[in-house]
């Protein structure tokens, strides 16, 4: 059978799927089994044939990958042997068992099934917890649990405005997550706005519109805050930012590396080359800070969570390789979400049906990703221009969605 020696019953490090078999494979249906295994010769896979089961030893794999080419190899045998008797069942079988295994870890986008678990315990861990006090600094939150309906008026809008006065409409605790990018006072091109201004200044306005975002939020509700600290002025935003939602009781939750894998800036400052006297860090990545109000739990319906296994098992890893916007231009907006970073954000943190807000909204980003996956969305931005942007890419968007549906 296949040309990588299968381990044998029981072996360590790997794991045994077995397939009882109506009878022995036939030779065409050995050959789709060794197509199989060397399609994914990079993964720790092999098949074993007793003769009334059909073995699979797996260590890694790529399942994505196996999942798409199981079927592609039987179409291939079937339409090159049209009389060979194949049953298609067995390599079904195959595939929803895989599917069905829930214990793994994923490492390099493969599915590592055997180890990957093996976690230093801390020894008594609750009772240490109980005398140190989980995050201590937002224990003596005032928050309440009550949900007030947001009013119809803001659902799926997109407002243009300045948040600071726009939000004080919204009532509080009627919103499930907040996902922004705040301007950065870098200096970028807005349409409306001024980015750099001097920094009391900046961090003012900032945290007027974050204020307000915590008194909409519901309890259980989570703010998620992209930022790029100004690391030539040695300012970190993300600190600065972290603190301003500390001192005001919310929950830091944990803190996601977006790798935009951005490698296009200088490799140091003048009279700094190769010397210790002041090198200058690079950074590739920016932070994305997650923060909840009341507690870390959200409530929401089970039947609501369309995160899959995979996609779950992949994004709690928290360094995103995601690659920046490439559409800016398109749009004309300089700062823009890559779609996949705010769908990982709303899926990783939100449920169905939840009310999403982007304060910052620029060309809408939040809000589109947030329709596409069936939430409802209140999208803000100062400049009249990129709302329009915003509502164009969602009347687009419900146009495809008809078409599609024809
Ligand atoms: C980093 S961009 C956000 C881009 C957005 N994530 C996207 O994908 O298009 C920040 C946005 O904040 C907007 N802005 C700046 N000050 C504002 C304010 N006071 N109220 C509302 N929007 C503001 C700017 O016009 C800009 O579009």
């Amino acid at each position: 059978m296949s040309e990588i020696t299968p381990p044998e019953p029981g072996e360590k490090g790997f794991h045994t799927l077995s397939l009882p078999l109506k009878r022995p494979l036939n030779a065409i249906e050995i050959q789709i089994v060794d197509a199989i295994a060397k399609k994914l010769k990079r993964d720790h896979i092999s098949f074993s044939q007793t003769d009334d089961l059909l073995r699979f030893h797996y260590h890694t794999l790529n399942f994505d990958l196996f999942k798409a080419h199981v079927p592609h190899v039987l179409s291939e045998y079937h339409n090159r042997f049209p009389e060979a008797e194949i049953d298609d069942t067995l390599f079904t079988a195959l595939v929803s068992g895989l599917e069905n295994i829930k214990s793994y870890g994923i490492k390099m986008g493969k599915r590592v099934y055997v180890d990957y678990n093996k976690e230093r315990k801390v020894r008594g861990r609750p009772k240490k917890v109980a005398r140190r006090v989980s995050y201590f600094y937002a224990a003596d939150h005032t928050f309440t649990p009550e949900v007030n309906e947001l009013p119809h008026e803001f659902i799926n809008k997109i407002l243009c405005g300045d948040s600071m006065e726009v939000l004080k409409g919204i009532p509080s605790n009627s919103v499930d997550l907040v996902f922004t990018s705040p301007p950065y006072n870098f200096g970028l091109d807005y349409q409306k706005s001024e980015d750099g201004v001097l920094w009391d200044e900046y961090f003012e306005k900032l945290f007027a519109v974050f204020s307000e975002c915590i008194r909409v939020m519901k309890y259980g509700g989570r703010i998620i805050v992209n930022v790029q600290p100004l690391f030539s002025d040695y300012i970190p935003i993300h600190h600065i930012i972290s603190n301003f939602f500390m001192e005001n009781h919310l929950i830091w939750k944990g803190e996601i590396l977006w790798e935009k894998n951005n490698y296009n800036c200088k490799y140091t400052a003048w009279g700094s080359w190769k010397s210790p006297s002041n090198p200058y860090l690079k950074y590739t990545w920016e932070f994305v800070e997650i923060f909840c109000k009341g507690e870390l739990k959200k409530t929401g319906d089970k039947a609501d969570a369309d995160i899959t296994a995979d996609e779950f098992k992949k994004w709690v890893v928290a360094r995103w390789s995601i690659g920046p916007e490439r559409a800016m231009k398109e749009y004309g907006h300089p700062a823009m979400f890559p779609e996949d970073l705010v769908e990982r954000v709303l899926k990783l943190f939100s449920f169905k049906n939840d009310i999403i807000l982007d304060p910052f909204n620029g060309v809408g980003t939040t809000s589109v990703v947030a329709k596409k996956l069936e939430r409802r969305y209140i999208g803000i931005d100062i400049s009249e221009e990129y709302c329009k942007k915003a509502e164009e890419r969602l009347k687009k968007m419900q146009i495809q969605k008809q078409l599609d549906l024809v």
